[in-house]
C-alpha cells in the first residue's frame, strides 16, 4: 500500500496551511488503511472526518485569499466542488451501503 507523504516541496510557505495539508494527508492515509482492511463503519467515519476537516481547511485557505478577489472567487468555487464530491461519497455510503473507498481514490 502506497501512502501519501507530505514533503517540504509541497509546502506553500504558510505554516498553518502546511500543517493542515499534513493532517489531510493523514486522513487520506487512514482511509487507505480502511480500504485494505474493509470496514464499512471505518470508511464512513474517515469520510466524515474528511468532510469536516476539508471544510475547516478551505475556510482557512479562503481567509488567506481574501485579498486576491478574482483568484479567490475561482478557488472558492473549486473548494465547493471538492466538498460536494466528498459529500456525495458520504451519501452513497449511507444510502447504498457500499464500500466507497474505490470512489474516494478516483477522487
Ligand atoms: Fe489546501
Amino acid at each position: 500500500m502506497t501512502k501519501l507523504e507530505w514533503t517540504p516541496e509541497l509546502g506553500v510557505g504558510i505554516v498553518e496551511i502546511d500543517e493542515q495539508h499534513k493532517r489531510l494527508f493523514e486522513l487520506i492515509n487512514l482511509s487507505l488503511e480502511c480500504f485494505y482492511s474493509p470496514s464499512f463503519v471505518c470508511i464512513k467515519d474517515v469520510v466524515n472526518q474528511l468532510i469536516d476537516y476539508t471544510t475547516y481547511h478551505f475556510t482557512t485557505e479562503d481567509s488567506y485569499m481574501d485579498h486576491t478577489r478574482e483568484a479567490s472567487i475561482i478557488h472558492r468555487c473549486e473548494h465547493e466542488v471538492c466538498l460536494e464530491r466528498i459529500r456525495e461519497f458520504s451519501r452513497r455510503a449511507t444510502i447504498e451501503e457500499v464500500d466507497i473507498s474505490l470512489h474516494l481514490y478516483k477522487f
